[in-house]
C-alpha cells in the first residue's frame, strides 16, 4: 500500500471519469481527473453538474478491506479535513457530501464491481455561479480566490491516503468521532428520506457508519437516505 496515489492520468473532457476507470482496466489507485465532464454522474442516477471550474475524479479501490461499506463516508471527511485545513469551514452530510454555509461544495459517488470499487469525487472549486436549482457553492464562491487545481489536487490526495490508510489498518472506528464531529445536523430534527420519511433527532453515527436517529420507536440505525432539516 505504500504510495497508493501514483499515477495520475488528467483529461481535458471526458463523459464521467467514473467510465474512464472502468472500462480502461486501470491499475488500482490510478486517479482519472477531468476538467469537464460530459455526463457527470451523481447518486441515485442524478447528472453532477460538470462544466469547467471544478475538479472531476475518480479511482478503484480493491475490495474486500475492512469496514468496506464505510468508504463513502471516509472519503468525503478525508475532502472536509482537507477544506478545513486551507481555512474552509464544511459540514459533513450523511452519507456522502461535503457542505459549506448550507451549501453543496462535494459530492462522493461509489460504484461496486465485482472486485474493486469505483470511488468518483466531484470538488466545486472555482465555478463562478451554479444553476439556481442546484443548491450548489464552489470554494472560489466562499473564499473570493481561485485555487489552483493541481495544488488543490496533490493536498487532496495526500489527505485521503491518510483517511484510507487508517481505515485499512485500523478500521472505522479510527475516524468515527472525526466524522461526528463535522456532521450536520447533529443534534437536530431531521427527515431521513429513506425513501419513506423518517423523523428523528440525529445522534451521530454507528460503528458500521450508519447514521444513528432517535424516533419515535427509540434508536434507528440506517444505511441509505436523503437527509433533511426538519421544517418547523
Ligand atoms: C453525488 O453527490 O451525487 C455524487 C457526485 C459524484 C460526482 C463525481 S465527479 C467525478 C466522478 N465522475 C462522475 O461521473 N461522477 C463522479
Amino acid at each position: 500500500m505504500p504510495g497508493m496515489f501514483e499515477n495520475l492520468l488528467w483529461l481535458e473532457e471526458v463523459n464521467s471519469t467514473q467510465e474512464v476507470v472502468k472500462s480502461k482496466n486501470l491499475p488500482a489507485w490510478t486517479v482519472v481527473v477531468a476538467n469537464r465532464q460530459r455526463l457527470g454522474r451523481g447518486r441515485l442516477g442524478r447528472p453532477w453538474h460538470s462544466a469547467e471550474g471544478g475538479l472531476y475524479l475518480s479511482f478503484s479501490v480493491p475490495r474486500g478491506f475492512r469496514d468496506e461499506c464505510t468508504l463513502p463516508l471516509v472519503v468525503a471527511c478525508a475532502v472536509a479535513d482537507y477544506l478545513a485545513e486551507l481555512g474552509f469551514r464544511p459540514a459533513l452530510k450523511w452519507v456522502n457530501d461535503v457542505y459549506i454555509k448550507g451549501r453543496k461544495v462535494c459530492g462522493v459517488l461509489t460504484e461496486g464491481l465485482k472486485d474493486r470499487l469505483i470511488v468518483g469525487v466531484g470538488i466545486n472549486l472555482n465555478q463562478e455561479a451554479f444553476p439556481p436549482n442546484l443548491e450548489a457553492i464552489s470554494l472560489k464562491m466562499v473564499s473570493g480566490q481561485s485555487l489552483c487545481p493541481l495544488d488543490f489536487l496533490a493536498g487532496l490526495l495526500e489527505q485521503m491516503e491518510k483517511g484510507l490508510k487508517e481505515l485499512f489498518l485500523v478500521g472505522f472506528s479510527a475516524l468515527k468521532e472525526r466524522i461526528e464531529d463535522r456532521l450536520l445536523f447533529k443534534d437536530s430534527e431531521v427527515v431521513l428520506y429513506t425513501p419513506a420519511p423518517v423523523a428523528g433527532l440525529l445522534q451521530g453515527i454507528g460503528d458500521d457508519g450508519s447514521l444513528l436517529l432517535l424516533t419515535q420507536e427509540g434508536l434507528r440505525a440506517f444505511s441509505v437516505g436523503e437527509l433533511t432539516l426538519r421544517p418547523r
